[in-house]
């Protein structure tokens, strides 16, 4: 794939809080190229994370209406020659990375030592967020509530008696629904050590055993952190405490392409394509519910250190109450497709507003911005 490159005038946003007129601002992402054969011995779905070039594309287009300056560097061996060559003021990192048991954290990784700035997350979360066993044993030391679970290496350990039939078998850190499938969900022992026994093979990382959550599923996307409003394009959509919380939006899989899970088959269907899920945002839930969800991502952002962006999966569990699934720290961004362009989309954000919150954000932490002055706050009356 060839590197694009591309430059706009200084568009109609005043830059007064830019310390420069302009950013060059790299677009660092991993390609899917289906036009090659996959490497032999990798599971069916292997790659499935990684973007297209038109997502990229559009991301480029989103920054380059605010008067910067664009280009894509793919996020492979090569990237720190390349980033070193086009000396960016700020990258806007989507990379999957590739492979290893961090691959989420290897672009950030690399920023830190060149000391280049980027958004979102940076390498602890990013590599953590990635194994989904190491984030649950977190949120589980303070008290987020999770499905038991339980790790398996070899798929020979004895199962833990908290766990029960059925249970849901995945790999410990995959993404994009890969290695999730219809026999992901296991009802005795048997199929239990076949599945472990496969995602361990497969995948060639440790297997992720939980109970099965048979409720409704919603994914819930947050942008900021406290002094979002003086970096913000537009501090308007925050609340008080830094947060913005966008529409939550339910997963509705029974008539997708594998019935009652956001598979990677289910996922991989275009929006209203026969085997896709119907997506509701927002959705219909009721106020307290919302809330909790709400609350719950946050907090499941708060405690990874997740920084200006994130989705948090939840399932409800037999009694209806949330459980924390996952966080995904870099969100998958293609315009009208995945959840946290859906969310924004459902709440009249434009595609390009969501992109240039992630950047600003980011270049306010790596000092980039001035800081906007606010209007000192209203003192609220004591009641
Ligand atoms: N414990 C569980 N019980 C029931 N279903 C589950 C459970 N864990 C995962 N699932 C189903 O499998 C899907 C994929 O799981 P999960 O979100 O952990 O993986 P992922 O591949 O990282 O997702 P993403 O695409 O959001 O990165 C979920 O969306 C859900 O439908
Ligand atoms: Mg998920």
């Amino acid at each position: 794939m060839s590197e694009t490159s591309s430059s706009k005038n200084d568009g109609d946003k005043p830059p007064g809080q830019r310390l420069k007129r302009f950013w060059r601002v790299a677009v660092l992402a991993n390609i899917k190229d289906e036009s090659q054969p996959k490497p032999e011995g990798v599971p069916p779905d292997a790659f499935a994370d990684f973007d297209h070039i038109e997502t990229v594309q559009s991301i480029q287009q989103a920054i380059e209406t605010d008067g910067h300056e664009t280009k894509f560097l793919m996020a492979d061996e090569n990237l720190p020659y390349a980033l070193q060559e086009y000396k960016p003021d700020i990258c806007f990192n989507i990379a999957e990375g590739l492979g290893g048991d961090a691959r989420e954290a290897q672009v950030p990784a690399l920023l830190e030592m060149l000391r280049i700035p980027y958004t979102g997350s940076r390498v602890l979360t990013n590599a953590i967020a990635l194994d989904k066993t190491l984030t649950k044993r977190i949120w589980r030391d303070r008290k987020l509530p999770i499905a038991p679970f339980q790790e398996f290496s070899t798929g020979d350990e004895p199962l833990r008696p908290e766990l029960k039939y059925p249970l849901f078998v995945k790999p410990a850190r995959e993404g994009t629904g890969m290695g999730v499938d219809m026999n992901a969900r296991v009802e005795n022992e048997t199929e239990m050590r076949e599945r472990v026994k496969y995602v361990i093979q497969s995948y060639q990382q440790p297997a992720l055993v939980e109970d099965f959550l048979p409720g409704r599923e919603f994914t819930v996307g947050q942008l900021g952190r406290p002094d979002a409003k003086r970096f913000s394009r537009h501090h308007e959509w925050y609340d008080p405490d830094g947060f913005h919380r966008l529409p939550i939006l339910e997963l509705k899989t029974e008539k997708s392409a594998t019935p009652g899970i956001y598979s990677h088959a289910a996922k991989a269907q275009q929006l209203g394509e026969k085997g896709a899920p119907e997506y509701i945002c927002p959705a219909d839930v009721e106020p307290e519910l919302a809330k909790k969800l709400h609350h719950l991502a946050l907090r499941g952002h708060l405690i990874l250190s997740a920084i200006d962006v994130s989705r948090v999966d939840f399932r409800l569990d037999t009694d209806g109450n949330p459980r924390l699934i996952e966080i995904n720290p870099l969100p998958g961004l293609t315009p009208g497709y995945s959840d946290l362009c859906l969310q924004a989309a459902a709440e009249g954000t434009r595609y390009e507003d969501l992109i240039l919150e992630i950047l600003y954000l980011a270049a306010g932490r790596w000092e980039l911005l001035e800081p906007r002055d606010l209007p000192p706050m209203k003192k609220r009356r004591k009641k």
